[in-house]
């Protein structure tokens, strides 16, 4: 299907193979995982399940590649990122086609991810070359009571085997903004994709594996999360675990040993306009960050906190926009396309039913047609309603009307996530005030909540995660200090 020959040996019959030691292979159970276009509600793709066997395979070659990695130098790990890269690119058009079969995305925004997955790894090898190119060097006698007779060399080392579960909506570039940062800095790694967007992954390895990376550096072990999910996490030949996705990094990280742990878990993301707000670009940029992907992205707007004295114009403006964008299937190139399960379909819909049962205001009738679920705004929403502290993940905005900026800080750091959030008004002290006292990650102004670009650092406080992405803290998030003393018999002070 990939519609490109460079692909063929990624696939056996109806069935993607996983890649192990530098080789496509069949696992030995027999089995594999159906994976569902989320438009059809058909089987689109079947992908192998690996066994717990396969898995300890895996992790055991990574650990031996490693070691080699380690000491092949940094400008020629770098090279062989920025081959993957122009390798990625070529294929982003094969790559698209998985994500708008496997998760909907809409086939624009598909070869966006794959494009923007190539300048991630670019970017990346050029970091590591720059900062794991550096030391420090420090002298004792700054610390009282210590002559100079002690010089210290810190450089930055591989942690070992790293982990990378990226999430659904992402599986290409959330994927190499985990397995870049892990490579350059001397790792080895072991990518389990999300069922759905396994192929377009696999498609991504595939890259990896033409760039001529040594055997078992990197992996991709697809399967069921019941069977291999906790064996992975809790494997003791993992050093690291890069996660994205849902609840599920909460308990991964009750479970993992002491390894260090990168978790971005989702947020509720929200978007405070005042009065003095410029409200056409806040009208587009709600748009944009409440129903791109169809909602379908944890740094999506999932709460409008508006003054009441302006929420009449800025529902108005929004609705005339929501009116515009088009729903239907991702290969037509729709805004709004099918949420990527059915199961995720009814959640949505269970938190569109409760607020209209505690009198929410529908300002678009509820259509939903299998796993398409048409664009909604509910104004006049409530705190005893759930949509207005879970996360739809789906393209259905809430808004609340508030009676002063407190309020609207008050509700944004009553939740348990601190992902991002973001603050419209033409006052820039107003907006740093407010940005200060929003708990969390991230706070933009006069704009969506967003990633990208994706060097900036990017972290969750409370329940949307432990630590910060971002090119530069994810390669050192991936190193350990080592340091190095050199103890002098006396004395010396550099003179002159
Ligand atoms: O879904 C989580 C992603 O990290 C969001 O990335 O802001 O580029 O859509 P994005």
């Amino acid at each position: 299907m990939s519609g490109s020959e460079a692909f063929a040996e990624i696939i056996d019959g109806d069935v993607y193979k996983y890649y192990a030691d530098g080789e496509w292979k069949k696992s030995a159970s027999g089995k594999f995982v159906p994976i569902i276009n989320p438009t059809t509600r058909n089987t689109q793709f079947k992908v192998q399940a690996c066994s717990q066997e396969e898995v300890n395979k895996i992790i055991e070659t990574a650990k031996l590649a490693q070691k080699s990695w380690a000491k092949t130098p940094l400008w020629k790990r770098a090279e062989l990122l920025h081959k993957a890269a122009a390798i990625l690119k070529q294929h982003k058009a094969p790559i698209a086609e998985c994500l708008v079969k496997e998760i909907a995305k809409p086939a624009k925004d598909a070869v966006t991810e794959v494009v923007r997955s190539g300048d991630l790894v670019s970017y990346c090898a050029e970091e590591g070359v720059r900062i794991l190119g550096e030391g420090k060097f420090l002298v004792s006698d700054s610390f009282p009571g210590n002559e100079r007779t002690k010089y210290c060399l810190t450089s930055k080392i591989p942690l070992g085997v790293v982990l990378a579960i990226p999430p659904f909506n992402y599986p290409v570039n959330l994927a190499v903004s985990k397995i870049a940062p892990a490579l350059i800095a001397g790792n080895s790694i072991v990518l389990k994709p999300p069922t759905q967007g396994a192929v377009a992954a696999l498609h991504m390895v595939h890259c990896f594996h033409l760039a001529g990376f040594p055997k078992g550096l990197v992996s991709c072990v697809t399967g069921k999360g019941s069977d291999i999910g906790d064996f992975l996490t809790m494997h003791p030949g993992v050093n690291c675990i890069s996660f994205t996705g849902g609840d599920t990094g909460i308990a991964i990280s009750r479970k993992a040993g002491m390894i260090p742990l990168q978790m971005e878990l989702g947020g509720k993301d929200a978007c405070i306009i005042l009065e003095d707000a410029d409200l056409d670009l806040a009208a587009v940029s709600i748009i944009k960050g409440g129903f791109s992907y169809s909602g379908q992205r944890c740094t999506a707007v999932k709460v409008v906190l508006v003054m009441a004295s302006v929420a009449d114009t800025l529902v108005e403006k929004v609705n005339s926009k929501v009116a515009k964008l088009t729903v239907g299937p991702p290969e037509d190139d729709c805004d709004i396309t099918p949420v990527v399960t059915e199961s995720s379909a009814n959640f949505i819909e269970g938190l569109v039913m409760d607020a209209k049962q505690k009198g929410a205001t529908f300002c678009q009738e509820y259509k939903r047609e299998g796993n398409l679920i048409w664009p909604l705004l509910l104004d006049n929403v409530r705190p005893d309603m759930r949509i207005a502290w879970e996360e739809p993940f789906g393209p259905v905005l809430p808004l609340i009307r508030i009676n002063s900026v407190d309020e609207g800080i008050h509700h944004c750091n009553a939740s348990n996530f601190g992902l991002q959030g973001c603050v419209f008004t033409k006052d820039i002290n107003k907006a740093i005030l407010i940005s200060d006292a929003m708990e969390t990650g991230t706070v933009q102004i006069n704009s969506a909540p967003a990633r990208g670009p994706d060097h900036f650092p990017f972290q969750g406080l409370k329940d949307s995660g432990i630590g910060s992405q971002g090119i530069t803290n994810s390669i050192n998030m991936m190193t350990k200090t080592k340091s190095t003393v050199i103890n002098l018999p006396s004395p010396s002070y550099t003179m002159g």
